[in-house]
């Protein structure tokens, strides 16, 4: 549904700006001044929840996500509020039965979410009908996402068909999601089109400035019809984030699209934001680096977060002379698995599998059980089929799931509850708990406990399971 020269504008320095930036570390507090100013400028969306926005708060900022929710809520009456939902997965890194998601989901528009922008890695839409049914249920908007990756069977023909299908379930918007930074001018302006000749709902497009496309991707993206667009404000732009809102704006302006922003604000929001940029460089959680340009993703059409991922891996194996070799096995163990889009989780298992495979000098002699559970089904369907003889090389004769596999789980709320036991002061403690059972369980011990008033602030500080998130591509 494209609406003569209109293009909204979805906000994202208070999510996937800072997380792509800057592993996600920007707390509440340096947030919340800023917030009705904000309010006040235009956006569409200001998308401020979700992705690893959860799991860095309680981990290393020693915050309350939901209270970061609430106080957004409060300060930012008009415009809508926009979160990252991993369909099955919620914000976790399994698949929860669907009571989790309801409840979740439930919580979530409670505490002040409007827009649910709900993913899943292998487009496998049976991922997304718990959350879709439950954003319905109480009375959300549910924006369903199409992941952009490019392979043989990721055709504009499938991509078509896909958006029908997300429409045809009661999608209230659609997301062309590019989490890689690898759609291209041309490519975006085929496929906005193509989908735009199909749907009647709103269609929103998100890009990553990662490989130094995105002002241009989003412009023939605008030409195309697409009716939002995501960017962050320029302190937080570019790089491995989006492009910076002030451009885009005026740019559109020029060009004679109405965008509902007001520059003058934009300009004081950017003003905030500056010194906060500064600080966080100064305390080296900001690494300039992430802020250049690398057009490395579009010629390995690999996420540039995944690359220095394998990059990091080699190191630690002493084998960084493999990289090259490593590069050329990834589209090799993707065409395997059916070409998965490399999205969190499977660009870390794809990954995982090509260093394995090229380390041991033997393709699938060592095989993470990630890869096994996919095999079996456990992730869902996979885009392009699977060759039974490799399948069963790898699983032998287990059983694989064919149906849609949160069918496999049990209601498992009651249970949650039950375990967190006395620190289960609301449901949003047992949601913490459910989806981060150690992390969540000991942040909510210090915010009940005695020693909540202890300095507890650890944002500096990584364990081991953190280089996955810090890798995370959203
Ligand atoms: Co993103």
């Amino acid at each position: 549904m494209s609406s003569s020269k209109k293009v909204r504008v979805t906000e994202t320095v208070l999510r996937d700006g800072h997380q792509s930036l800057m592993a996600t570390r920007m707390s509440t507090e340096d947030m919340l001044p800023i917030i009705e100013k904000m309010d006040d400028a235009g956006y569409f969306s200001l998308e401020c929840w979700g992705g690893a926005t959860f799991d860095s708060a309680i981990r290393y900022l020693n915050e309350d996500p939901w209270e970061r929710l609430r106080e957004i809520r409060k300060r930012a009456p008009k415009t809508k509020l926009q979160m990252l939902l991993r369909g099955q997965n919620l914000l976790g890194y399994r698949h929860y039965a669907d009571d989790v998601v309801e409840k979740f989901v439930e919580k979530a528009i409670e505490n002040g979410i409007d827009i649910f922008r709900i993913f899943d890695a292998l487009n496998d839409v049976r991922n997304l009908t718990a959350s879709l049914d439950a954003v319905k249920k109480y009375g959300g908007h549910a924006q369903l996402t199409i992941c952009y990756t490019i392979s043989e069977v990721h055709t504009t023909a499938y991509y078509v068909d896909l958006a029908q299908e997300l429409e045809k379930m009661g999608a209230d918007s659609i997301c062309i999601k590019d989490m890689a930074g690898i759609l291209t001018p041309f490519a975006a302006k085929e496929l906005v089109t193509s989908l735009q000749k199909v749907l009647s709902v709103p269609l929103s497009v998100h890009t990553h400035a990662t490989s130094g496309t995105s002002q241009m991707t989003y412009l023939m993206a605008a030409e195309a019809g697409a009716d939002v667009i995501d960017t962050a404000i320029s302190p937080f732009a570019e790089g491995t984030s989006q492009p910076p809102t002030e451009t885009m704006a005026i740019c559109l302006h020029e060009g004679g699209y109405e965008t509902e922003l007001t520059i003058p604000l934009l300009e004081e929001i950017s003003d905030y934001f500056k010194p906060i940029r500064d600080k966080y460089l100064k305390e080296e959680l900001l690494n300039p680096l992430m802020m250049g340009t690398d057009p490395k993703a579009l010629i390995y059409q690999v996420p540039g977060g995944m690359l220095s991922n394998l990059l990091s891996q080699l190191k630690q194996a002493g084998a960084t002379d493999k990289y090259e070799e490593v590069l050329k096995e990834v589209p090799r163990v993707r065409a395997d698995l059916g070409y998965p889009p490399l999205v969190t989780p499977m660009s870390q298992m794809v990954g995982t599998q090509a260093v394995f495979n090229v380390l041991t000098q033997e393709r699938y002699k060592m095989v993470p059980n990630e890869i096994k559970e996919y095999l079996r089904g456990a992730y869902g369907q996979a885009p392009a089929p699977i060759d039974e003889e490799f399948r069963k090389s790898i699983i032998g004769a287990d059983e694989v799931i064919i149906d849609r596999p949160a069918n496999h789980i049990e209601p498992e709320w009651d249970e949650l509850k039950e375990e967190l036991g006395e620190l289960a002061k609301s449901d949003e403690d047992v949601l913490t708990y459910a989806l981060f059972p150690q992390v969540g369980k000991s942040f909510l011990e210090k915010k009940y406990g005695n020693d909540f008033s202890g300095s507890t602030n650890n944002r500096k500080t990584t364990s081991p399971d953190t280089v996955i998130k810090i890798s995370a591509i959203m």
